[in-house]
């Protein structure tokens, strides 16, 4: 099995074409589709809900959807997409009152569980908790929007929660988002970063294969 995913995310894909972009991307040798979910609240933009993630199902979308959520509160929405046909379920700890309790809600609904860290949320948060994650995503932009810049000081927060993860001896994917491109995926990798978010430097490209083929020479290297 690939160790590295790539996991491009739809934030900037053209929502009027939404399903044939997820089969171009997924086509082109993407690994798992990244759903950014936002309310207007816990970050200022509003995008998709469970409606959609269903919607791709239907539409025949088998490849696992990575739903990250960026709202707030979070058990509501987390049993709708569990429903909906979510794979991963990721939720920031600030926007959770009981973060145990709702880790346990996603995996009890047969969904695998992780945390989001902002760029500066400390990575404590996942101390009395490791066992309850099947993932670990650091954002390297404060999240809301796609297209912004790879905040430098995540690859030490990176060597950080890869230490972490190692001496857990847990099977914890460690998932970067934010300001991954080609030219950089490299180093991320090499922090300790096994599985990808990358938004605009997909969808914003002509070709999505070579555009992933790319990432992924860079990565083998
Ligand atoms: C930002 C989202 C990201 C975003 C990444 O809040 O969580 O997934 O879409 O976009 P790029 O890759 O363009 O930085
Ligand atoms: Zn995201």
């Amino acid at each position: 099995m690939n160790p590295y995913l790539i996991a491009p995310s739809i934030l900037s894909a053209d929502f009027a074409r939404l399903g044939e972009e997820v089969d171009n991307v997924l086509a082109a040798g993407a690994d798992i589709v990244h759903f950014d979910v936002m309310d207007n609240h816990y970050v200022p933009n509003l995008t998709i809900g469970p409606m959609v993630c269903e919607a791709l199902r239907k539409h025949g979308v088998t490849a696992p959807i990575d739903v990250h959520l960026m709202v707030s509160p979070v058990d509501d929405l987390i049993r709708m997409f569990i429903d909906a046909g979510a794979s991963y379920i990721t939720f920031h700890p600030e926007a959770s009152n009981h973060i145990d309790r709702s880790l346990q809600l996603i995996r009890e609904g047969g969904c695998k569980a992780g945390l989001v860290f902002n760029p500066a949320t400390p990575l404590s948060y996942m101390d009395y908790v490791m066992d309850k994650l099947d993932m670990v995503l650091l954002m390297s932009v404060n999240p809301g929007f796609g297209g912004q810049k790879f905040i430098h000081g995540t690859l030490d927060k990176l060597r950080e929660a890869r230490k972490r993860i190692d001496a857990s001896n847990y099977n914890i994917r460690l998932e970067i988002d934010g300001g991954v491109k080609v030219d950089n995926i490299r180093e991320i990798a090499e922090a300790g970063a096994d599985t990808f978010v990358a938004g605009s430097a997909i969808f914003n490209t002509d070709d999505y294969t070579a555009t992933i083929n790319a990432m992924r020479t860079e990565l083998e290297q």
